[in-house]
């Protein structure tokens, strides 16, 4: 695993999307896998501003995201649909034909997964997974307990993550308790995967889940295990984790 400490978000941020910004230059119709939540939201505000000088064209790139929360509509601000078009999508020149989020209203929740595992397949695959990281360990919507070999699934939100989601919700009680996300299996099967982890709130689990043991209680820990990662942190972010190996 590679490491890059930033100083801070804003830097964090740059480098995540410059190593997104190099995928795509080397292959511009490559698949990009996508997060949500707020670490993101500084790397799409860079990707903006590059593509907006003429840095970046999007036109041939084709992304897949992580998860999408059950039930909810394409526009519905909450929705994850929503969050890509309005921080990345709405401001790039990407063919928004060529994006995909599981489709939170299909009530067949295994023919919304089948589908979006299909996605994935005839698309040949992820050439870079951008993650961000849960306070639990959680990636995408994969909670402590998830079984490392599933794909995409229906899941139940566990109370920490809907409480910590809450608060881009009017009330605890708006948050969808279940959500569609790509498995453990679909993530490490990317070529290569970037987490980006940002803030003091971050430091234990970062310990965690790269330097414990690998366990499905820690989800992002099974990232030890791929060969391609990149983990791009700020200094509070990384601090504990630096503390223990040195
Ligand atoms: C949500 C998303 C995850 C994301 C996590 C962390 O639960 N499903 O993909 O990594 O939040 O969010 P934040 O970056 O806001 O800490």
């Amino acid at each position: 695993m590679r490491i890059y400490c930033a100083k801070d978000y804003y830097h964090a941020s740059r480098v995540a999307a410059n190593i997104i910004s190099a995928q795509v230059i080397m292959k511009p119709d490559c698949v990009l896998g996508l997060a949500t939540g707020s670490t993101p939201i500084g790397t799409y505000e860079q990707l903006i501003r590059w593509y907006e000088k003429g840095d970046l064209d999007f036109s041939e790139t084709h992304s897949i995201n992580l998860d999408e929360y059950r039930g909810l509509q394409p526009d519905n601000e909450q929705s994850y649909r929503y969050f890509m078009n309005t921080h990345l999508f709405d401001h790039i020149n990407i063919d928004k034909k060529n994006t995909y989020v599981p489709d939170g209203t299909q009530s067949d929740s295994e023919k919304a997964c089948r589908d979006y595992d299909e996605i994935i397949r005839i698309h040949g695959g992820i050439d870079l997974q951008i993650l961000g990281m849960g306070h639990n360990g959680h990636i995408g919507f994969n909670e402590p307990g998830s079984a490392f070999g599933k794909e995409t699934h229906c899941v139940k939100l566990s109370e920490s993550t809907i409480s910590a989601n809450a608060r881009f919700f009017d009330s605890v009680d708006d948050v969808p308790k279940e959500a569609y996300t790509m498995g453990i299996k679909s993530i490490m099967q990317a070529k290569k995967i970037v987490v980006i982890v940002s803030g003091d709130s971050k430091k234990d689990i970062v310990k965690k889940a790269f330097l414990g043991p690998i366990t499905p209680e820690v989800p992002a820990s099974v990232l030890q295990l791929h060969n391609d990662v990149i983990l791009v942190g700020d200094e509070a972010a990384l601090s504990e984790y630096y503390k223990a190996v040195q």
